[in-house]
């Protein structure tokens, strides 16, 4: 199993350490654009297989396609992420650039493989690997969900008093500020629903604050957070190499699914050996469904910037 990471950066470089740390694959090739950077991540993660434990092999390669090639995954991390005070939508002017680029020249080296969409903003940026290489829509996937669920799940746990693995829940939409759709009425605490212990207002705030999640933590650090989204892609990364049939809302093309078209968002699918191997319809309250809607024509908003 051998896995391509674009973007040696922040995101980049925590993705393919959890990749390695949970040694499934057996080589992950890191590249990045800056000269001898990913080599330097690539050197630096491969010193600590020892302490860790992991046969898995990186290496890192400047801007060189032919070392990735025959990639099973690729995942797309180049491109800036925001400051404090800003939008993902406002990255789009250079990364929908650096995506297009990337995601060509990894078909071409790795006609087979399937890609994942990390680069803000992500549900764009995926659709416009869509629409740019033409893959089967299975083979394109937006990591934005499996990360904006794990803050839902954060918070849930802080407002309950609980520890995360007692908590369930989803977000799905648009991986946006206000895009975001988390799914109370479906989260639980061991199988009851959290509405049991917590009061609408409580649950609002939770919903609130796992909305700004994401600007939160970029205010804190001056610039996005990569822990928590390089574990994110490596469960997506993991799903696949393993087969292992598991849900997680991804950003994927719908075609009618949730009553929406020709619009890449995120859904629950199930992840396996052919990447998106099912969108998984579930039943939304009337103010979800409503949401999504919303969430849906934001993201319209920000394709509508993007030149083909
Ligand atoms: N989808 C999500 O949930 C999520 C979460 C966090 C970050 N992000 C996004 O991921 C992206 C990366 O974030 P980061 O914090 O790792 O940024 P970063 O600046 O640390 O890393 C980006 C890397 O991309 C490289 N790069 C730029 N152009 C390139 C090209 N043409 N080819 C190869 N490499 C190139 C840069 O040299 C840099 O090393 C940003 O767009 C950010 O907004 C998405």
């Amino acid at each position: 199993m051998k896995v391509t990471v674009v973007g040696a950066g922040a995101v980049g470089a925590s993705c393919a350490e959890y990749i390695a740390i949970k040694d499934f694959a057996s080589e992950v090739v890191l590249l990045d654009i800056k000269e001898g950077y990913a080599e330097g991540k690539a050197m630096d993660l491969m010193q600590t297989a020892s302490l860790n434990g992991f046969d898995t092999t990186i290496t890192g390669v400047t801007n060189d396609y032919s070392q990735t090639a025959n990639s099973d995954i690729c995942v797309i991390t180049s491109g800036i992420p925001r400051k404090p005070g800003m939008t993902r939508e406002e990255l789009i002017g250079i990364n929908a650039g650096i995506v297009k680029t990337v995601s060509s020249n990894l078909i071409e080296h790795s006609p087979n493989a399937i890609i994942i969409v990390v680069s803000n903003p992500m549900d764009t940026m995926t659709y416009l690997v869509h629409k740019s290489t033409g893959l089967p829509k299975n083979r394109i996937i937006g990591m934005g969900g499996a990360l904006d669920s794990a803050r839902f799940k954060y918070r849930l746990a802080e407002a309950l008093g609980a520890p995360i693995s007692d908590v369930d829940g989803m977000v799905i939409g648009g991986h946006s500020d206000t895009g975001m759709v988390p799914l109370t009425s479906h989260a639980t605490r061991n199988s009851v629903r959290v509405s049991e212990f917590l009061s609408e207002e409580r649950l609002e705030q939770v919903a609130a604050d796992t909305k700004v999640g994401g600007a939160t933590l970029t205010k804190l650090l001056g610039t996005s957070a990569w822990y928590a989204p390089g574990a994110a892609v490596s469960g997506l990364v993991q799903a696949i190499a393993c087969d292992q049939k598991k849900m997680f809302p991804c950003s994927t093309l719908l075609e009618g699914e949730y009553g929406l078209e020709d619009i890449c968002i995120g859904v629950p699918v199930i992840l396996g050996k052919n990447g998106i191997e099912k969108i998984v319809d579930i039943p939304l309250s009337d103010a979800e469904k409503a949401h999504m809607q919303s969430s849906a024509e934001g993201v319209r908003k920000t394709n509508g910037l993007l030149e083909f």
